[in-house]
């Protein structure tokens, strides 16, 4: 005897002949649904993170009409839904304060609704976490497009790249190189069209982890947001997850911890943002997956940088797509991932990469000749980490990664607003910048301030990087020799709460040490006087605050890790 297929979850919405049925399917006819899209056949939810405010995610509904005609093509019948939508550059105190309560409107969104399938398009940085964050806890069959990277920014015949230009041209703003005029005039440039920063930023790093993690078709994570092929790969998308439902792929199918290795290995490989650390903690902690802050150390950590983008390098996305993009580059690492892991269009990312040809050797170089060598991040401990910090040492000066210097002290970000630029300050290139209070609880939020400009006098000098030290993240546009993520946090009560001006810090990362030259007796003195911060007092400040996981752990709320599939809910009504 046949086995019989179960029902689809959004029967129980659409597929009863009662009072309810006749609810849930009347008012969808009032948007012109005919009756036969009632008739069983799969329900796609588009998950779309549109909005004006995101302008990375400014296409996103016309991207979702491509989606929809696939899902109809191949038999679905799709609905797009709004979740909260993060867009890194307007959004205060900081994007990432929000993306475990998008992950939480993701989620509820998905699980309530008449949905046996969805599609996550995600662009912006914190949107792609927030929505792998959220459908992993529903588990459904789930497939993943993204924005695509704007066209390369142009400045006066040079190219100039998403944030890292901002970062350099401040810069010489504040050492006296560059006009303010000049600085205004770029401004219009850098960002000519649609898309995501055409930098290995975190929006580019997250999208090529979501193709890394084989949550998307090839090549998603490269081709520009405003190029035909965009298109043609969300129509495809569209068709594709009807038949995931069919095959019942869900995500913890697909996210294994075989993907998340090969996804740790392919960051360092693209010399990706120290972001997509904490996001996939965080991702992993909701499909169930054992993963720890050391894994990217021990993976990733000798894995070379392949791809010569900016921050880390020169060139700029759409040059990457045009080299091969993500699957050139995992084919070149293939000997390091684990070729059978299943992927959203039902063959292996071995199969997926096979045969991936270069068309730029200079954008994406082969594993021999990389362009820097073991280019992952790496976990720091000591006294002044006891739970890790990390850096990026494909962005850090080589002679740098090495240092011992005296303290400079920031208790926050006001107060490292109000001093930086004074002439008086006791200073100087040989200094370490330390900054407190940025990290989850302290923000609140996690800001992406761990970068700290350099005092003017020392960029004067010509010298563009120094040691500084946070628990703050900092963009995936920046670069310099930064620690960041030191856990626990200040304002938790970790060591980096009771560095004085004047301490001698030791930063060796060949050795993955951080430590502070104090004696445990003074900080056990110190620490008897230390009081943590008033926490805020209502609203989601309030319910972060209290609930927020170190970043060691992915800075999710405590009570968000895990999963609760997606049973059917009570009846409405
Ligand atoms: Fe949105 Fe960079 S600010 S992708
Ligand atoms: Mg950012």
């Amino acid at each position: 005897m046949a086995t019989k297929k179960p029902a689809l979850r959004s029967q129980a919405w659409f597929g009863r002949t009662d009072r309810d049925g006749f609810v849930h399917r009347s008012w969808m006819k009032g948007q012109g649904y005919p009756e036969d899209m009632f008739d069983g056949r799969p329900i796609i939810g588009i998950c779309n993170t549109w909005s004006e405010l995101t302008p990375c995610n400014g296409h996103f509904r016309e991207l979702a009409e491509f989606v929809k005609r696939g899902v109809y093509e191949a038999g679905g019948f799709p609905l797009e839904f709004p979740v909260m939508s993060l867009g890194e550059t307007q959004l205060r105190p900081t994007a990432m304060l929000f993306r475990n309560l998008a992950s939480m409107d993701v989620e509820e969104s998905i699980r309530g609704n008449p949905i046996d399938g969805v599609v996550l398009l995600m662009g912006c940085d914190k949107t792609t976490p927030a929505l792998l964050m959220g459908a992993s806890s529903c588990d459904l069959p789930t497939i993943g497009i993204s924005g695509g990277p704007m066209l390369n920014g142009k400045f006066r015949g040079q190219d100039i790249g998403s944030g890292t230009g901002v970062w350099q041209m401040s810069e010489a703003v504040r050492a006296g190189e560059m006009s303010q005029a000049d600085f205004t005039a770029a401004e219009s440039c850098m960002h000519r069209s649609k898309g995501s920063c055409m930098t290995m930023g975190t929006a580019s790093t997250m999208a090529s982890m979501v193709e890394a993690l084989g949550m998307a078709l090839p090549e998603n994570a490269a081709i520009p947001a405003v190029d035909a092929r965009r298109h043609r790969l969300a129509q495809m998308s569209g068709r594709r997850i009807v038949e995931m439902v069919r095959e019942d792929l869900r995500m913890s199918k697909i996210l294994t911890r075989q993907a998340f290795e090969n996804a740790i290995r392919t960051n360092a490989a693209i010399g990706g943002s120290t972001n997509a650390v904490i996001h996939l903690l965080a991702v992993a902690g909701r499909i169930g997956i054992e993963l720890n802050l050391q894994d990217w150390d021990r993976l990733g950590a000798e894995v070379p940088c392949l791809v010569d983008l900016q921050p880390s390098g020169r060139h700029l996305m759409e040059d990457f797509f045009y080299a091969g993009g993500v699957p050139v580059v995992m084919n070149r690492i293939q000997h390091l991932l684990h070729r059978d892991a299943m992927t959203v269009n039902g063959r292996t990312i071995g199969q997926n990469i096979e045969g991936a040809r270069c068309w730029n050797e200079q954008v994406i170089r082969t594993y021999d000749q990389p362009f820097k060598p073991a280019a992952g991040i790496a976990v720091l401990r000591g006294n002044l980490a006891p739970d890790g910090a990390v850096i990026k040492p494909s962005a850090a000066s080589p002679h740098l990664l090495k240092h011992r210097g005296r303290a400079v002290v920031f208790d926050n970000i006001e107060d490292f607003h109000a001093r930086i630029d004074d002439e008086s300050l006791d200073i100087d290139e040989h200094c370490v910048m330390v900054l407190k209070n940025c990290g989850p609880r302290g923000y609140p939020g996690m800001a992406e301030v761990g970068n700290m400009p350099l005092p003017p006098k020392v960029l004067r000098k010509g010298i563009t990087d120094m040691v500084r030290i946070s628990d703050a993240r900092m963009s995936g546009t920046a670069y310099g020799t930064v620690v960041l993520h030191t856990s626990p946090e200040a304002a938790a009560g970790g060591p980096l709460a009771l560095v004085r001006d004047g301490d001698m810090i030791e930063l060796d990362v060949p050795g993955r040490r951080l430590h502070l030259e104090v004696s445990d007796e003074e900080l056990a003195q110190r620490r008897a006087q230390w009081a943590p911060p008033g926490p805020p007092q209502r609203g989601w400040y309030k319910l972060y605050v209290e609930h927020v996981q170190q970043a060691h752990l992915g800075a999710d709320l405590d009570f968000l890790v895990g999963s609760s599939g997606a049973p059917v809910p009570r009846d409405s009504h």
